[in-house]
């Protein structure tokens, strides 16, 4: 969690940089802060709360080269003092971190020995204390940046200024950094987005690399010093793409472009993607692993391959995927899905898998991930910069090539391409402004509810899941997902008079059951709220849905996308900025 950036060129610097904290926001938005180097010493400005900008802007002064920080708390509450850039105890070094120092106690402990106080409760301030104490003994900036790093444990995405020296440095462990290279000028993000507006030209920084800025702009190894050469590449997102537009918000944007982005998650080549499918028949085990809304997506699919495929795919959420490694041969394919690429628990699943020889290949949509970069092949989303926190054409471009793939197993992508392609057609339909704004009505008769259910079986039991999370995510009012039929062993005691309950009706073999669970829920006072192809007298409000067999998931969770849009509206929440949430999710 938590969004680094770095600037150095001709611009002012304070102004490049907190514009790129805001595309960042979706990293961490407890607090931020930015430094940059002038003269004589750095200026800083940390805040808890929203980024603001004219008077920090000013306040930053004209330098051209500085940092920027947007925190996700993980060691210490959400103060100024603990907030980032950190400083050294003489002021000439300024650090913004992304990760967590493992050792950091250790660490703090030989530093106060020596004297040093620290002013925050974080585990990054030993970082410029360190790199102050190397200086201090007669190391250059540079020397003393790598030396500290060789005492670092855990993960770290680090960018470090220094007062007299017009050098900026990164340096990356297990966390995120993507340097952006413009005419006579460089950027440093988590995320690309964070410059797409600047320049498209990036290069990936890998595990124990270090960029050095001063004059020139070098990439060497953070342990042994040498020069390494980076290929530079071109991100074909493009600065509209990471623009709200005429959206009041991210989430209602990424939601009315899903007509374009499961046409474009469908347009993938079909010999990587038969070859994928022939891998999964060849091999002797296969797992998808995700987490959250991509493990929701994910499990949709394990239904959709049993269903098309007729075959067993065993799916994990990744943070318990490590107990499974005694399961694991050369023969296993692990598929992990992620938007991000960067969530800690799937990256982490991926070690333990790979060290058992396991193939790995993943469904990213942020193209240079680490997960990319860790997997032996890759299908990319497709879907273009999601910025709201909340997951929403991610999962349903997610859905779309699991399901391709589970045609392909059986020979039949064109089929599936086929039925994707009208899928498209009706998103369009289920998004279209005037859709959107019907489902007004049913926010408002929900928007005071402090629980709320969802009820699916099979396929529909992972959208239940999936509209349950997205919910309680955005408008904090209580909603759990269940099978249908595990409502009698125990949720059902939860029903009271007027307690809401989303049931999934799709046109398929579940349908004569779900609807005896909705009646069940409605004898007991359940005002029910049917998704379907078709009208039913059980239900008290109807939500139409198209009837598109086999890819109904991906129908069905977009009315339920925009019902938590409007209440997250109506209840006076932010929808792209949940609180205590991070988009990615880069520690475990
Ligand atoms: O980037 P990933 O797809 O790996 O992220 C996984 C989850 O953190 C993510 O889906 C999360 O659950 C979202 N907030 C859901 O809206």
């Amino acid at each position: 969690m938590c969004g680094i950036v770095g600037y150095k060129g001709k611009r002012q610097a304070s102004s490049v940089i907190i514009d790129s904290l805001k595309t960042l926001e979706y990293r961490g938005y407890d607090s931020w802060g930015v430094a940059v180097v002038g003269n004589p010493s750095i200026s800083v400005v940390k805040e808890v709360g929203m980024i603001c900008d004219a008077d920090t802007i000013n306040n930053l002064g004209s330098g051209t080269v500085g940092i920027g920080h947007t925190r996700w708390a993980t060691h210490g509450k959400v103060t100024e003092e603990n907030s980032h850039p950190h400083m050294s105890s003489d002021g000439c070094i300024s650090v913004v971190h992304n990760g967590i120092i493992d050792n950091y106690q250790a660490l703090k402990e030989q530093l106060k020995k020596k004297g040093y106080v620290f002013r925050s409760e974080t585990d990054t301030e030993v970082i410029p204390l360190l790199i102050e104490d190397f200086i201090k003994n007669g190391c250059s900036f540079e020397d003393a940046f790598r030396k500290t790093l060789s005492f670092l444990e855990g993960t770290y995405a680090i960018v470090s200024i220094h007062k007299d020296s017009e050098t900026m440095i990164c340096a990356r462990k297990d966390s995120p950094i993507v340097v952006g290279v413009g005419d006579g000028e460089h950027f440093v993000a988590s995320d690309s987005p964070a410059f797409i507006n600047h320049t498209n030209k990036v290069i990936y920084l890998e595990n124990y690399e270090m960029a050095v800025f001063n004059g020139s702009f070098e990439v060497r190894c953070s342990i042994t010093g040498d020069i390494i050469d980076k290929k530079v590449q071109v991100l074909d997102w493009d600065v509209e793409q990471a623009k709200k537009g005429d959206f009041k918000h991210y989430m209602l944007k990424e939601i009315s472009e899903q007509k374009e982005t499961i046409t474009k998650a469908i347009h993938q080549d079909d010999k990587v993607l038969q070859g994928i499918a022939d891998a999964i028949n060849e091999s002797y085990g296969t797992f998808f692993i995700a987490s959250g809304s991509s493990y929701n997506a994910a499990l949709s699919a394990s239904y959709t391959f049993s269903k098309i495929a007729r075959k067993h795919i065993n799916i994990v959420d990744s943070s318990e995927f490590p107990n499974y490694e005694h399961f694991l041969t050369p023969q296993t394919l692990m598929i992990t899905v992620s938007q991000s690429g960067e969530t800690a628990d799937v990256l982490d699943a991926v070690k333990v898998a790979k060290k058992k020889g396991v193939k790995i290949l993943s469904i990213v949509n942020v193209m240079g991930s680490s997960l990319m970069r860790n997997s032996d092949h890759t299908l990319l989303m497709n879907a273009g910069p999601e910025i709201c926190v909340l997951s929403t054409k991610s999962y349903t471009s997610q859905l779309a090539i699991l399901t391709l793939l589970a045609y392909a197993c059986v020979g039949k992508l064109s089929e599936g391409k086929d039925l994707l392609k009208s899928v498209a057609d009706h998103v369009g339909d289920l998004t279209d402004p005037k859709t959107l704004l019907g489902t007004v009505e049913l926010a408002s008769c929900l928007k005071d509810k402090e629980h709320l259910y969802v009820i699916g079986r099979g396929q529909s039991y992972s959208t239940a899941l999936e509209a349950a999370l997205k919910i309680k995510e955005v408008s904090y009012i209580h909603a759990e997902g269940f099978a249908g039929g595990t409502l009698k062993h125990g949720p059902i005691a939860l029903i009271e008079e007027g307690t809401p309950c989303i049931v999934f009706v799709p046109n398929d073999e579940t349908r004569k059951e779900i609807l005896s669970n909705a009646m069940e829920v409605k004898s007991r006072g359940g005002y029910i709220i049917g998704v379907s192809d078709e009208e039913n007298d059980i239900f008290d409000f109807f939500v139409k849905v198209p009837d598109v067999g086999h890819a109904s998931p991906i129908t069905d969770i977009i009315p339920i996308q925009v019902l938590s849009y409007y209440l997250a509206i109506l209840r006076g929440c932010n929808p792209d900025r949940p609180r205590n949430l991070a988009k990615s999710v880069t520690v475990k």
